[in-house]
């Protein structure tokens, strides 16, 4: 994998101002706090645009209009990012019908997404063939019954992926790897699930297969993971074209490409890699005398992540002498449930002195009942840091938002998108009525 660069402010988008605070999206963060309150969720809508184009281009580049990039919404989903991704031209990847309403109260078209899930119930294939969902994604013969069943009641040819798992083990977190033979998505490859399940989809009426979907983890950084995907993946096109005269027409890849958390991950020049596994994809599908298929990436984290930052109050700093001390934050797992989950790395730092000695090693902690509530172990900080002063986690924009609960009854942040160094609200932050009104 192509390495770029290792510095402390892990993207382009973070910097030191003159009055040594930190500023995000050329934008000073403690401004932002002050502004908006804490915890508060930054976005920067122009990184998440150059983000989204650093796909588009490459795979353009290699497959024209053949190369299609599907925003994973799961990362982070909000009507705005919708639009963003709608002017950008992007498709987009759904998995729930709360995903899809969301969309199309973006005005998306909905022919431009393709609906994932493991376990789509009939009310969602109904819900997503009415409202003319491109693509299903499917992953289990029920379903693929099922959705042959309802478009034929709706009167509907429903277009279709199979999802296949290769068996590749893509060197990430085990919550995360989905494309080993035991993982609960897809139809595996090696047991011959795969095949069977296409020889069967060929002969429903009221679906129209169009090809074949795989995803074999995220956060990954190696390339090689990709190349080995398209080996089997193209070679299962082969196959079924020998056998069943099959012609794949959308070949989707997934997503996962990995992104920095803190200095010491790397930066993936994803460009680069793009046209790696593309030149492997060309040449497998000459030896095979493939026609082209629309060749998809579907990434999330890598679209959003660097253009996410959250932006805490600090609360106390309890020393238990000995053993550790604990600087709390007035958000916690409920906004960032990731490092709770997996464990997942950050870079914390403070809004201001940035140049000023952090010697103080703490466990920056939430403010749920819990102690398992921790946003990261072993953060440096300012000895002198007190509470009311900011406390910023970087690389936030993906499975944060997406994943925040109302757990204790907390409100959700709201998120504050940056465009050309002016801030608005994408997402207003949640008041005690919105937590309670469901309650009867
Ligand atoms: N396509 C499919 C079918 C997926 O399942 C996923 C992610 C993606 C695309 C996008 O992958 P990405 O480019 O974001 O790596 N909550 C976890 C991540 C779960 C990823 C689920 N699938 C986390 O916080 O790390």
């Amino acid at each position: 994998m192509t390495i770029l660069k290792d510095k402390d402010l892990i993207c382009e988008n973070l910097t030191v101002d003159q009055n040594d605070c930190l500023q995000f999206a050329n934008v000073n963060v403690s401004d932002m706090a002050k502004k908006y309150g804490t915890p508060l969720y930054l976005f920067d809508e122009n990184r998440i645009r150059n983000n989204v184009n650093v796909y588009k281009k490459a795979l353009s580049k290699n497959f024209g209009d053949k190369g299609i990039t599907l925003y994973a919404s799961k990362a982070f989903s909000c009507k705005r990012i919708y639009e963003i991704m709608k002017e950008e031209g992007s498709f987009i990847d759904v998995v729930s019908c709360g995903e899809i309403a969301t969309a199309k109260k973006a005005g998306f078209n909905l022919e431009h997404a393709f609906f994932h899930s493991n376990n789509k119930t009939d009310e969602d294939i109904v819900y997503a063939i009415t409202n003319g969902v491109g693509v299903f994604v499917v992953d289990t013969k029920e379903e693929l019954i099922a959705v042959d069943e309802i478009a034929n009641k709706l009167g509907k040819i429903q277009n279709v992926l199979l999802r296949l798992t290769p068996g590749i083990d893509p060197h990430t977190y085990e919550a995360v790897a989905t494309g080993k033979i035991d993982s609960k998505f897809g139809f595996s490859i090696d047991t011959g699930a795969a095949e069977e399940i296409t020889a069967f989809a060929i002969t429903l009426k009221n679906v129209n297969l169009l090809g074949f979907h795989c995803h074999v983890g995220s956060q990954v950084f190696d390339s090689d993971v990709y190349m080995q995907t398209a080996d089997i993946m193209v070679g299962f096109m082969n196959l079924v074209k020998e056998k069943y005269g099959f012609t794949t027409k959308i070949l989707d890849l997934g997503g996962g490409y990995g992104v920095r958390y803190t200095k010491d991950d790397p930066t993936i020049d994803i460009a680069a890699n793009i046209d790696q596994v593309s030149d492997k994809l060309k040449t497998l599908f000459a030896k095979y005398d493939l026609e082209t298929p629309c060749v998809c990436l579907e990434p999330g984290r890598s679209i959003v992540a660097d253009a996410g930052l959250t932006v805490y109050s600090a609360g106390s700093v309890k020393e238990i002498k000995g053993y550790k001390t604990y600087l709390s934050v007035d958000g916690g797992m409920t906004d960032n449930p990731r490092y709770a989950l997996y464990g997942s790395k950050y870079t914390v730092l403070p809004a201001k002195n940035l140049s000023q000695n952090r010697d103080m090693l703490c466990t920056i902690a939430g403010r749920c009942c819990e102690s398992g509530d921790i946003i990261q172990e072993n953060v440096l900080m300012p000895k002198d840091i007190k509470r009311g002063d900011y406390v910023c986690v970087l690389t936030t924009g993906a499975y944060n938002y997406s994943m925040a609960s109302n757990y204790n009854r907390l409100p959700r942040p709201a998120v504050v998108m940056i465009k050309d160094k002016t801030p608005y609200i994408a997402i207003k932050r949640e008041t005690f009525d919105d937590i309670t009104r469901l309650d009867v």
